[in-house]
């Protein structure tokens, strides 16, 4: 009997790693989740499967869930690591795993450095160990030089570098650290995605977003002001040159961004070298108008307040998705309005998210 090949998912438990779960498991490929559950809801035991897993059971058909396996622990183990990679045969891995917050990581650089350049970097080595040489790694568009408007739309010819927050410029790290690693040694592949701005839910309304602590970015922010958790929106900066003054970027389905991955698993084995995605629709939509389809979904007006810019905010950031269309054959399906709708009905069943 041929033994069955799984893909390692890092940080499987957090947001973009959980809703790609539900698609692998859907096209029938098993999974390893690896989550030390430090930025997700836990279960009540260490050898409960967290809520959000539960959760992925619920949507997906038995015979096909039954095909996931949780191990609680840092994916920058190499003891964790090695257990995994000698009782499973791994084909590849999906690497989400690390802390992605821009303000806590101004405060705690070290930190992050050394949960996301050190634990990959212990990824990669075990990973090398046992003859795993095929990577999808969840980079951002965080890892591109601040954008100005005769930049835009962003291709991935665009500059990378310079980056405005440690968060990012780990991410930009472990691109060049992949890329110098596909170099060195052909048989690496690495499909690096550069997501724009992943939001919504599942349309189960079952899995979605849910921050620890005060929400970072735009849409869990209303979201838990329309289940009243929050009191307003500051709305970062009127004063843009944008088409209304608000901030303006790229959103995109959290559905269409686990497509994505599942896309480029497709192609995994047929590439060679280090290949970067942008994952974006192309479209670029304002704060302002993010706000008023959320409240379009919800039914009511969601109040509002008008603050100063954000530091280290830019006015417009949108990408050109054509490559990946090209190559990976994937595009994004949904719209704005789909978001609004599917991140409502996750936050009105869960105002307190999985742990409602
Ligand atoms: N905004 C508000 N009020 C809020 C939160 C955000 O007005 O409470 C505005 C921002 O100023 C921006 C837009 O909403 O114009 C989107 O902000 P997000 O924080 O949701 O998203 P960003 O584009 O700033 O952040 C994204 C990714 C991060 C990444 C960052 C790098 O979500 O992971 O790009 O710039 F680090």
């Amino acid at each position: 009997m041929v033994a069955e090949e799984y893909v390692l998912v890092t940080g499987g438990a957090g947001f973009i790693g959980s809703h790609t779960i539900v698609e692998l498991l859907e096209k029938d490929i098993p999974v390893i989740v690896v989550d030390n559950m430090t930025n997700a809801v836990g279960g009540k035991e260490d050898d409960e499967l967290p809520p959000v897993l539960q959760r992925i059971k619920s949507i997906v058909p038995p015979e096909k869930s039954q095909r996931m396996v949780f191990i609680k622990g840092s994916y920058g183990d190499e003891e964790i690591l090695a257990k995994i990679f000698t009782k499973y045969k791994v084909s590849s891995v999906m690497h989400f795993g690390g802390f992605k917050a821009v303000g806590e990581s101004k405060k705690l650089p070290m930190m992050y450095y050394s949960n996301n350049l050190g634990g990959s970097m212990k990824l990669i080595q075990v990973m090398q160990k046992h003859g795993v040489t095929k990577m999808i790694f969840s980079s951002s568009a965080t890892v591109y030089s601040e954008p100005g408007p005769e930049d835009l739309p962003l291709t991935e010819k665009c500059p990378t570098g310079n980056c405005t927050c440690p968060y990012a410029s780990t991410k930009y790290f472990i691109e060049n650290m992949l890329k110098d690693l596909c170099h060195a040694d052909p048989s690496w592949t690495v499909i690096s995605l550069r997501y724009f701005n992943p939001v919504g839910a599942h349309p189960s309304g079952s899995i979605g977003e849910d921050p620890k602590g005060i929400p970072n970015n735009l849409m869990p922010y209303i979201a838990q002001v329309a289940v009243k958790r929050r009191s307003h929106l500051d709305i970062f900066g009127n004063d843009y040159p944008t088409k209304d003054g608000t901030g303006v970027r790229d959103y995109v389905h959290i559905v269409d961004l686990a497509k994505g991955h599942t896309a480029a698993l497709d192609v995994l084995d047929q590439k060679k070298g280090f290949v970067a995605y942008n994952l974006g629709t192309g479209v670029g939509t304002s704060v302002l108008e993010m706000l008023k389809c959320f409240s379009e979904a919800v039914g009511r007006e969601l109040p509002f307040k008008m603050c100063d810019r954000r530091p280290g905010d830019v006015a417009e950031v949108y990408c050109d998705p054509s490559l990946a269309a090209k190559e990976l054959n994937w595009r994004a399906t949904k719209t704005v309005a789909d978001m609004c709708r599917d991140l409502w009905s996750f936050q009105s069943k869960n105002p307190n998210g999985y742990a409602s």
